[in-house]
């Protein structure tokens, strides 16, 4: 179909599956083991219900926003996907592009098809963007590519938490992993490419398992980023990276592509914020909570801010939109997202993201409230 008959963010998902090679269509939408998760982050977004308020004037609305103190037109950021030439001969480009262009921020992940400099390159002066860091093995490949990025302007640092082995994501694993050349841009120091075990196993063999909190210090001791946890889950790790001084998490399951069964990052948002809350008022301006995980629509996007993040996280969505019709899918998609944050905003009674209160929904349907 023509992008003009794009209507929602689904829309793009069906395009990239009709047209994606098998492996790329297994590598990116596969979950881990029987996918339980990957559904439930959809699900737990359609347990909260809105409270509009009305009669509030809401002939303008803004959802510009900073993140990590940066401008942000959107209050979605890209999270990191890896190995967007699967998808698209320009892989992380198209993003990188259609970010500078509307001012969005994007996660460039460690395991980009382009190289961490020519994603830089194409960044407009002064684009935000993040970085997510997989742990190597070999700490002086990690200092040396953390120093680099913060170097080249790179604002922050995702370290991913919730990956020390690949979960088992059964659909990629029963494809073999062929590298046809200039698709996997594995990372320096892997030990080589296990082809028969899908391509999220043949390219992460460098990640180091012995990732612990006694790291964290050295983290902060290579570099002056922001330093944020992507993929905490609990109140007790929450506290803790907020006792380490760090400037964030991410409360993540990856997408329900590592432990099956966690929880969503969304239900488990109140338990956490009622944590933070011990040491000291919500929001905290040092300290920010992401979530990410089955944000399709603006309705999501808003209750997640309502119940106290900071911003969302979107992964599948702008991946699929590129695949669909490269950089112009992603502008695409940055339009619907602002479609509808303008039309819910309205019909909510919220005209700023600040006013993006819990008393706006109703989140009794989840585990903890
Ligand atoms: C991911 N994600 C991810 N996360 C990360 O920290 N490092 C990575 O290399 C990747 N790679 C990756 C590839 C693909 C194909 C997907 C779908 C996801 C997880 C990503 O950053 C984010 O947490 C989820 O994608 C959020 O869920 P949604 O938006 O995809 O539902």
């Amino acid at each position: 179909p023509s992008i003009d008959e794009i209507v929602n963010l689904h829309d793009f998902e069906a395009v990239a599956k009709a047209i994606l090679p098998p492996k790329a269509w297994a590598y990116y939408s596969s979950a881990s083991d029987d996918e339980i998760t990957i559904r439930e982050n959809r699900a737990a977004y359609q347990r909260i219900w809105f409270r509009p308020r009305v009669l509030r004037d809401v002939s303008v609305v803004n959802w510009s926003t900073t993140i990590l103190g940066y401008k942000s037109s959107l209050p979605v950021y890209i999270s990191a996907t890896a190995l967007g030439k699967l998808g698209h001969p320009d892989g992380e480009l198209n993003l990188t592009r259609a970010a500078g262009k509307h001012g969005v921020i994007q996660m460039i992940p460690t395991l980009a098809s382009c190289s961490f400099d020519e994603i830089v390159d194409a960044a407009v002066p002064n684009q935000t963007l993040f970085l997510q860091l997989y742990v190597n093995r070999d700490r002086e490949i990690t200092k040396r590519y953390v120093q680099h990025a913060e170097k080249r302007g790179v604002k922050a640092l995702f370290i991913t938490v919730d990956a020390p082995q690949l979960g088992r994501r059964e659909k990629d694993m029963r494809m073999k992993f062929v590298d046809e050349g200039g698709v996997a841009k594995v990372q320096e120091g892997d030990s080589g490419v296990k082809k028969d075990e899908g391509v999220a196993r043949a390219i992460s063999s460098f990640i180091d398992p012995s990732l612990s909190w006694k790291d964290i210090p050295w983290f902060k001791s290579i570099t002056n980023m922001h330093i944020v946890l992507k993929g905490v889950a609990t109140p007790a790790d929450a506290l803790m990276a907020y006792d380490y001084g760090l400037s964030g998490i991410v409360l993540s399951n990856h997408g329900g592509r590592q432990l099956d069964t966690a929880r969503s990052g969304v239900e488990n948002l109140i338990d956490i914020v009622a944590a933070l809350k011990t040491r000291g008022p919500w929001p905290n301006p040092r300290f920010a909570i992401f979530v990410d995980g089955g944000v399709r629509r603006a309705s999501d996007v808003l209750k997640a801010i309502a119940l106290g993040a900071s911003a969302v996280g979107v992964g599948r969505a702008f991946m699929y939109s590129f695949c669909a019709y490269g950089q112009e899918g992603v502008e695409k998609a940055f339009q619907i997202f602002r479609d509808e944050l303008e039309m819910n905003m309205r019909l909510i009674g919220a005209r700023s993201i600040d006013e993006l209160t819990p008393d706006l929904v109703d989140a009794s349907g989840l585990h903890a409230h």
